[in-house]
């Protein structure tokens, strides 16, 4: 019978479809390097302690460093009965270097030896999102300098609402994109918790130095309740959310990006490199790689149910439910990656149709709001001028006008306190130009925050 490494107290061998049901192996061989940095650092420590012998320190670290070349370079052989890829580096350690090979475990388990494992890989590709994220604000932050004169509709309810800078809607996605990071990082504070040491759930009667470990591997702190790191994923879900947040983020500007190439917008030409055609319709050029992504949204938000679910009713301590943690985080953060990066590039590539911006912002009574505030500051109560601007727009539909084009004694008999300056008040420039406040859509506040943002590391 082909012994487990637990297979002590067992008599008969393990039946092959629980073998296969079980094993974790087809997805967890991704964290073979975490997996090996973290049994270093491990044996190291257990020398330290003089638990192991300088020589068998050695042995098994030049075993574990031959084995990550071995896997590296595509020639480790991975089976099934290994069922993780702890014990599959496990195995091939004993097999290259004998007994002291099966030392390494000493006062660990797979229980803390997963929890470390998921946390060096987290925190790994957390950062890496966050420089994905950087890359995609860059690349707002450069449209919307190519852009920062360029004028559009503002719209609500996706109806024409008041107009607004291109480069003001564009950069309203760096703002949520900059929270984005900053909760990457926060999310980074939790994810950087030495968990080994803790053991199966109890810690261990082995005078081991914690300290030492989380040194070698870099992390600022150690858990401080055995029980609480090998039996909570919270990191894993929290990163889940904010890969799911940023997934949002990027659908709502992929929509944008859609709605704007549809020939009923006429907004933006995406570049033929990123869109596709149809094995049917000739004609066609469709904005498939946002679209993906708006999907893809879905699929990311898919795994942070999955994962919340599996946490949900799991009792003290491990449970090998939380083997389901794992294909849950690397699906979002290899979607989240795949997305930012490929959105960054479209991004470069979108050309703006100004010219139909522009007329757009003109139609549709765009201007009502400033005249409403026209007469706001000339001392009416806001209700009152929206009730006359109302009346006046009305009076425009049927007599099919625009606001810009009505003569002041047209104005006047809506409300005798009009005056020649409204019709500088109707002008669209002017309008985005008054917009000059903290927040506001004005070419010198939209500037100005750019520079703030440029500033940013
Ligand atoms: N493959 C397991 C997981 O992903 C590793 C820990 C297994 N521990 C155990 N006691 N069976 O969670």
């Amino acid at each position: 019978m082909d012994k487990k490494p637990w297979g002590g107290r067992f008599c008969e061998a393990t039946d092959k479809n629980v073998e296969k049901f079980t094993s974790s192996l087809h997805f967890d061989r991704r964290l073979y390097r975490y997996d090996i940095a973290g049994s270093i650092a491990h044996a190291k420590m257990l020398c330290k302690q003089g638990i192991i012998k300088r020589s068998e320190e050695k042995q098994i670290i030049s075993g574990l460093k031959e084995i990550l070349q071995e896997i590296q370079g595509g020639l480790f052989v991975f089976e099934e009965a290994d069922e993780d890829i702890h014990m599959a580096i496990e195995k091939a350690l004993v097999a290259k270097i004998g007994k002291t090979g099966e030392k390494l475990h000493t006062a660990r388990s797979r229980n803390d030896q997963i929890a470390l494992d998921m946390r060096l890989y987290a925190r790994e590709e957390i950062n890496q999102v966050i420089h994905l994220v950087k890359k995609l604000k860059k690349a707002l932050i450069s449209l919307a300098k190519n852009e920062s004169k360029t004028i559009m509709p503002g719209y609500t309810h996706l109806q024409k609402a008041q107009p607004v800078l291109l480069a003001h809607h564009l950069l309203a996605y760096w703002e949520m994109l900059d929270r984005d990071e900053q909760r990457l990082e926060d999310c980074l504070k939790r994810i950087d918790v030495m968990p080994l040491g803790s053991a199966a759930l109890a810690g261990t009667t082995i005078p081991i130095d914690r300290e030492f470990v989380a040194k070698q591997l870099n992390f600022s702190r150690i858990s401080q309740n055995s029980m609480d790191a090998v039996s909570d994923r919270d990191f894993v879900v929290e990163s889940v959310f904010v890969l799911s947040v940023i997934m949002m983020h990027m659908s709502r500007f992929c929509e944008d990006i859609i709605l704007w190439a549809s020939d009923e917008f006429r907004f933006v030409e995406i570049s033929d490199a990123f869109t596709t055609g149809s094995s049917i319709m000739p004609q066609k050029k469709n904005p498939d790689v946002a679209e993906l992504i708006r999907g893809k949204t879905g699929r990311v938000y898919g795994d942070l149910v999955a994962i919340l679910t599996v946490m949900k009713g799991i009792p003290m301590t491990y449970n090998r439910d939380l083997q389901e943690d794992k294909e849950a985080l690397f699906d979002a953060v290899d979607t989240a990656k795949n997305s930012l990066q490929i959105l960054s590039e479209m991004a470069r590539h979108l050309k703006f149709n100004r010219t139909k911006m522009y007329s757009d912002s003109t139609k549709g009574f765009s201007m009502a709001t400033d005249m409403a505030e026209y007469l706001a500051m000339k001392g009416l109560p806001f209700r009152e001028a929206h009730r006359i601007v109302g009346s006046v727009v009305s009076y425009c539909i049927k007599k099919d006008k625009d606001l810009s084009s009505l003569t002041l004694k047209e104005l006047q008999k809506y409300y005798q306190g009009f005056e020649e300056d409204i019709f500088l008040r109707l002008n669209i420039e002017h309008g985005i130009g008054a917009r000059n406040h903290v927040g506001g859509t004005a070419q010198e506040t939209v500037l100005k925050r750019i520079r703030s943002m440029e500033e940013q590391k």
